[in-house]
């Protein structure tokens, strides 16, 4: 058995074998690896014995879920019209410019993923991030540079 296999053990028999339960557990899975493979989502279909249709139909509804292996660390600039209008331009050329990425795109060492995402519900203190689920505002470009700085240097 393999890790992500022992991982979906362990929330099925933590939250149940019950279909009503297949939201937290792939949360849990998503939490741990990061993304839900194809293969995570078969084997979470076999333990809750219900169709993998389902739980594909389910995990693509939730655009958090992501479906493509992220980096360690997911960073998600708002797009939003308060933050565009307060400059996301300039906070996501920061951000490609000193991780050496586009958006979409995860660093060669996997330690971080760009991505865009909607209103983020902090439009009062535009623009914002999240990094993982942190969540950072009133961004610059400088305020940025100093928040990945300290990331790059954590060891994960
Ligand atoms: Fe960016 Fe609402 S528009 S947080």
């Amino acid at each position: 058995m393999n890790s992500t296999q022992t991982l979906i053990k362990d929330l099925a028999r933590q939250y149940g074998r019950d279909r009503r339960n297949l939201l937290p557990i792939i949360q849990g899975v998503v939490e741990q690896e990061n993304y839900i493979s194809e293969f995570a989502m078969i084997e979470i279909a076999k333990e809750l014995n219900m169709p993998a249709s389902d739980v594909f139909g389910t995990a693509s509804f939730y655009s958090f879920l992501e479906h493509r292996k992220m980096g360690f660390y997911v960073i998600r600039v708002c797009k939003t019209i308060a933050c565009a209008m307060k400059g996301t331009n300039q906070i996501m050329h920061a951000i490609e410019d000193m991780l050496k990425v586009k958006i979409g795109e995860t660093t060669p060492d996997g330690k971080f993923t760009v991505l865009q995402t909607n209103c983020l519900g902090w439009c009062h203190k535009a623009p914002a991030m999240l990094i993982n689920d942190e969540v950072f505002t009133d961004l610059s470009p400088e305020r940025v540079r100093e928040i990945l700085g300290e990331y790059m240097r954590k060891n994960r």
